[in-house]
């Protein structure tokens, strides 16, 4: 049970990503029980929750990378735990990802970089996909710095690298592991406006897992909120309408708390 009541019709033709029944964990740990929730289509959505609630395992099992204990997870219309090997293949063609720690190889290009998933999963010709990368460090503001080493990049830069490289093969939807995380305010916030920018502009799914209390307010247009105890969706939906309507104690102390990194007490 959430905050907005019961999970939507089955039927929601919005849906890009539609969870049902998932019970994640690992082997007898249990994670978490019973998620239902869809993403939509073109939205901006985010999962929130304290540090070891599941979030990172949530988005591992959006791609497929994780099978689930129970339940079932649809990715624009196919069902990625049924599917084999061809069929997830095909999947996670199209859906980009940034994971928590996934940092540029430090021994190539950004232009190297960006290019590497066109080479690993598309027979384009080398200028096509120097082209291609190119143009999408020039959409994150980077396309004077394509012959760059990351080490010689800021890190708010870095991470604006790692977006373009995530979606460098045009995905329908784009996984943001705590983007903003290691940044300060001003980075943080930067990036918060180009991953507005991207979702607008190219009318992209984004899912983004994070607990920066500001980049919730200003970019979300709907998130959860996985409570570690009851092992669930503690509220779902518009961020800025459940702090001031939830009546859930963790919820309104998490949406409410000045200092960003209070976690749950245990
Ligand atoms: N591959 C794994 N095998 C076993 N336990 C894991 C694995 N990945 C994560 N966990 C555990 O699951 C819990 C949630 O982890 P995670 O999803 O990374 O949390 P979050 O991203 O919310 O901080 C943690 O207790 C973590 O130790
Ligand atoms: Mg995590």
């Amino acid at each position: 049970m959430t905050d907005s009541g019961m999970s939507r019709a089955d039927d929601d033709g919005d849906a890009v990503i539609r969870v049902r029944g998932l019970t994640m964990g690992f082997d007898d740990f249990v994670l978490m029980r019973d998620l239902n929730f869809d993403v939509r289509r073109g939205e901006i959505f985010v999962i929130l929750g304290g540090s070891g609630s599941g979030k990172s395992t949530l988005l591992k099992h959006m791609i497929g990378l994780y099978q689930p204990l129970a339940g079932h997870i649809w990715v624009a219309g196919a069902d990625i735990a049924e599917a084999d090997d061809a069929r997830r293949e095909a999947i996670l063609r199209r859906v980009g990802v940034m994971y928590q720690m996934g940092a540029l190889f430090g021994s190539m290009t950004l232009l190297e970089n960006v290019r590497l998933p066109l080479e690993v999963h598309t027979d384009l010709p080398r200028e096509a996909m120097d082209a291609i990368a190119r143009a999408r460090l020039q959409l994150v503001g980077l396309g004077a710095f394509a012959d760059f080493m990351p080490s010689e990049i800021s890190g708010g830069m870095q991470k604006r690298a790692a977006i373009a490289r995530a979606m460098v093969l045009d995905p329908e939807v784009l996984f943001l592991d705590e983007p903003s995380a290691g940044l300060d305010p001003i980075t943080s916030a930067d990036l918060d406006r180009l991953i507005q920018r991207l979702a607008r502009t190219l009318d992209m799914t984004i899912v983004i897992v994070s607990h920066e209390l500001a980049s919730i307010f200003a970019i979300a247009d709907r998130v959860i909120m996985l409570d570690k105890e009851s092992q669930g969706i503690a509220a779902e939906g518009d961020p800025a309408t459940l702090r001031d309507t939830s009546n859930h104690p963790w919820v309104q102390r998490f949406l409410r708390r000045t200092d960003s990194d209070e976690e749950r007490p245990a």
